[in-house]
């Protein structure tokens, strides 16, 4: 694959589990690296197995899927984990070990990454707790963090390899409006790092607020794939321009983190 190939590729990709429930229906797309992406639809449309699709989570029925120079039809099973480490989840729920504190929990990342210089993996855990400013946090256990710092400190977890990719399924569902903005904001601006960003959402202000592009899925069929869409078809057609990115989208810098030996 050169740079300029798709970084994610679906080719009329169906998901059937196996309980008979059609999930995804003939879905073609193509997403670029460096992209934006809002994935939108109701409950029950197929986002949330769409991103596992892409994670290699669950493996498509029929179809061709390629993400990040991998067709995850041919993927063999030993090379899945290197694959994984070029791509950085969040979930709505956090999903961080309660027992560890944030620095932990973002150290622990790194070492299940192959990381095992403490040094490295010192200063690389601290520059992205920098970065979603909970350094002052670090030493803090999950319970004792609100929300939207448990949140950050999972995007953190997400980022800190390095990934070529960030997936994020409902990262806002458990926020507050305030601090759902500010995951959001957070995700911009990792996106303008260079990640390419997918996020599967309800969170219709973001959406129509962010203006990126949107996917939407409708009973597993893609329905909409617009650039700089709302939520909903109908407030894109009225050209209503609700707000910009708060965060400045020129000066595309690498995102620059200490380099960990592994
Ligand atoms: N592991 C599974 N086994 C069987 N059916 C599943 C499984 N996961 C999801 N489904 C079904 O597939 C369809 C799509 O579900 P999916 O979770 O992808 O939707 P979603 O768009 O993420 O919904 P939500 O917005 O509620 O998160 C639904 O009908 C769901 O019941
Ligand atoms: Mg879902």
């Amino acid at each position: 694959m050169t740079t300029f190939d798709p970084i994610i590729r679906l080719d009329n990709v169906s998901k059937c589990y196996l309980n008979g429930v059609l999930a995804l229906q003939s879905v073609s797309l193509t997403i670029n690296p460096g992209e934006f992406v809002f994935l939108v639809g109701p409950s029950g449309s197929g986002k949330s197995t769409l991103l596992r699709l892409l994670l290699r989570d669950e493996r498509v029925t029929t179809g061709r899927i390629f993400v990040a120079g991998h067709n995850l039809l041919r993927i063999q099973p030993g090379a899945i984990p290197q694959f994984r480490r070029r791509i950085g989840v969040v979930f709505q729920d956090y999903k961080l070990l309660p027992r560890l504190t944030a620095f932990e929990n973002v150290a622990f990342a790194l070492r299940v990454h192959g990381f095992h210089d403490a040094r490295a993996i010192r200063e690389r855990t601290i520059a992205v707790l920098e970065l979603v400013g909970l350094r002052a946090q670090a030493d803090r256990y999950p319970a004792t963090l609100s929300g939207g710092e448990q949140q950050r400190v999972s995007v953190a977890r997400a980022l800190v390899t390095g990934p070529d990719m960030l997936l994020a399924d409902e990262p806002t569902g458990n926020l507050d409006p305030d601090n759902a903005l500010a995951i959001a904001e957070l995700l911009d601006q990792i996106n303008t790092f260079g990640t390419t960003v997918v996020v599967a959402t309800h969170n219709r202000d973001l959406v129509d607020k962010f203006r990126r592009r949107v996917l939407q899925l409708d009973q597993g069929k893609l329905v909409r794939d617009e650039e700089s869409g709302g939520y909903t078809l109908a407030l894109a057609a009225t050209g209503d321009s609700l707000g910009e990115s708060t965060l400045p989208l020129d000066g595309r810098r690498p995102l620059t983190l200490p380099e960990g030996s592994r």
